[in-house]
């Protein structure tokens, strides 16, 4: 195996996506630990005292006075390379968190016991299932009251149309969580919560058959309920198959507490034997595989800078094939130019670091003077090739723009249009009218305060802006008159930058109502359909 191949054989880019609070900030903490890539617990997120967040780029590049939010973490363990991307959540939600996704090549999807499945691990998860990458549940805070744990694997394979595998099974939950079964090795792990912080948990281990060990340990109650309960898994649950695993159609599951470290380093452990190596990536009507000859990526993301002072954007990639080397010319293929990637870098636990090479699998940022756009690709001079596009995903939140001072109009129509071609929002066009009024959607909030922010440092301006209460898009295909469409009144007709005609809605009802009411429409889901 060559050099190349070797070094990308060793590579694991995963993302981890949860709900706000359900533990991904603790979980990446501890896998962090385990790398040792940071020294102590509470180092990822500095709520209680002023050590900054490691995952959070946003809070250091405040410091340091430019912004970049997240990107990527990068660590050693056991002989691997591993990439956590970061999939901002809570208030820095938007379409960005989906397009890093593109980027990963397995999930892990981090559940709170109490919870189960809520809103925004449903949406990221969509997202997940459109790739068939590997998904691997992480069932957290069993030290808390926990939904039973039959129910909350009914719930994930109901809900989400994929088969679970539990690689472990609790026993009891709450101030009576005792540890968990491991149903490889046929024995039990038990917890105690004295650990918490603590670098590696030392679990007693027990045979299932001990029953006079086990007694001891978790009582006869609870042996016999455990027994039980690993009878019926055995007999009821999917049969582990790897191949369905690497494809996103079975997600094993694990059960732990990634606040007391337990069951976290068995998990990094299955989770690193079993999820893939960097997959290949779709150019055309071929598949590029990451030991392919010649370095190739795309950007995924371009982040442009918040500060004033630092005008400019930096765009990440995700490495596809090859080896990146920081003093070669590479090829820009959209611009149809070669370029050098100027002052590339890395996220390594707590440092941004200016890189000299990097491999498939990993992601690098570079600064961008302002050619690159969201989805295009960079590759050795010479390859044939151009990755496909990245989807651009449903917006959840619309207002309708309108320009203030018609004296900086040109202004506005630039301003808006180029970030909207940048990816940063998505613009929508009223059908009878020009660009002084026009539809903004977001996936997430904070891309208004982004535009608006933009707008005014960048371009001067300032509008008016209105907040509607649509929600939901379609394209509206089929054979139909737009505009003597019978549709309720809160339904707005728009067009995107193609021309392509779109429907808003405030709800499913009324969804359902344009459908009911005329005969011949086709109402299409945005992001199947779109690519930038
Ligand atoms: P997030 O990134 O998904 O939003 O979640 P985060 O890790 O920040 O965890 C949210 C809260 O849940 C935190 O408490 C965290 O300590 C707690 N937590 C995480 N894992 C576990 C677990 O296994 N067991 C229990 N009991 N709690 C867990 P907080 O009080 O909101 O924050 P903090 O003050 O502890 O940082």
């Amino acid at each position: 195996m060559s050099e190349i191949s070797k070094e990308i054989s060793r590579r694991r880019t995963f993302a981890i996506i949860s709900h706000p609070d359900a533990g991904k900030t603790t979980l990446t903490e501890k896998l962090l630990l385990y790398g040792r890539a940071i020294q102590s617990a509470g180092s990822v997120k500095g709520k209680q005292n002023d050590r900054h967040a490691v995952s959070d780029w946003m809070e250091i590049e405040k410091k340091r006075g430019i912004s970049i939010t997240s990107s990527v973490l990068q660590f050693e363990y056991d002989g691997y390379c591993i990439n956590i991307l970061d999939t901002p959540g809570h208030q820095d939600f938007s379409e960005d968190t989906y397009r890093t996704l593109t980027a990963a090549d397995s999930v892990v999807m981090v559940i709170d016991a109490a919870k189960g499945i809520e809103p925004q691990t449903r949406k990221l998860f969509k997202v997940c299932a459109m790739r068939n990458i590997p998904i691997f549940t992480f069932i957290n805070k069993m030290d808390r009251e926990a939904r039973d744990s039959f129910e909350l694997l009914d719930e994930l394979e109901k809900e989400f149309g994929i088969g679970t595998y539990p690689m472990n099974w609790p026993i009891g939950c709450g101030t009576d969580f005792k540890g968990v079964f491991d149903r490889e090795k046929r024995r039990i792990l038990t917890f105690s919560d004295s650990h918490a912080g603590s670098d590696r948990i030392k679990a007693i281990e027990c045979e299932l058959s001990d029953a006079e060990k086990l007694d001891t340990l978790i009582g006869p109650y609870m042996r016999e309920t455990l027994v039980d309960e690993i009878e019926l898994l055995d007999g009821a649950s999917f049969d582990f198959d790897i191949e369905k695993v690497r494809t996103g159609k079975l997600s094993p599951v694990f059960f732990g507490s990634a606040l007391n470290n337990f069951g976290v380093e068995p998990f990094l452990e299955n989770f690193l034997k079993m999820t893939t190596e960097p997959l290949s990536y779709r150019s055309g009507e071929e598949y590029i595989s990451p030991t392919t000859e010649g370095f190739s990526a795309f950007v995924f993301k371009i982040q442009a800078n918040m500060n004033k002072a630092h005008r400019d954007r930096i765009a990440f990639m995700r490495i596809c094939s090859g080896k990146f080397e920081r003093s070669k010319e590479y090829f820009h293929v959209q611009g149809g130019k070669a370029i050098k990637l100027s002052r590339p870098q890395q996220m390594m636990a707590s440092e941004r670091e200016v890189i000299d090479e990097a491999y498939a699998g990993d992601i690098i940022g570079v600064f961008d003077p302002g050619i690159f756009s969201i989805g295009d690709t960079i590759c050795e001079k010479g390859m044939k090739v151009e990755y496909a596009g990245i989807p651009t995903f449903a917006p959840e939140h619309f207002a309708l723009v309108e320009q203030i001072d018609s004296l900086k109009r040109k202004q506005f129509d630039k301003g808006i249009t180029q970030i909207a071609q940048e990816g940063a929002i998505q613009m929508f066009f009223l059908p009878d009218s020009g660009m002084e009024r026009v539809y903004v959607g977001v996936v997430g909030m904070l891309q208004f305060d982004v535009l608006q922010f933009r707008m005014e440092s960048e371009y001067g301006v300032k509008y008016h802006k209105q907040d509607t209460a649509h929600c939901l898009v379609r394209f509206a295909e089929g054979d139909v008159d737009m505009k003597r469409l019978n549709l309720m009144q809160s339904t707005k007709w728009v067009k995107d930058r193609r021309g392509r005609d779109l429907l808003l809605f405030t709800a499913e009802y009324e969804i359902n109502w344009a459908l009911e009411k005329n005969e011949g429409l086709v109402l299409k889901e945005f992001s199947q359909v779109q690519e930038i």
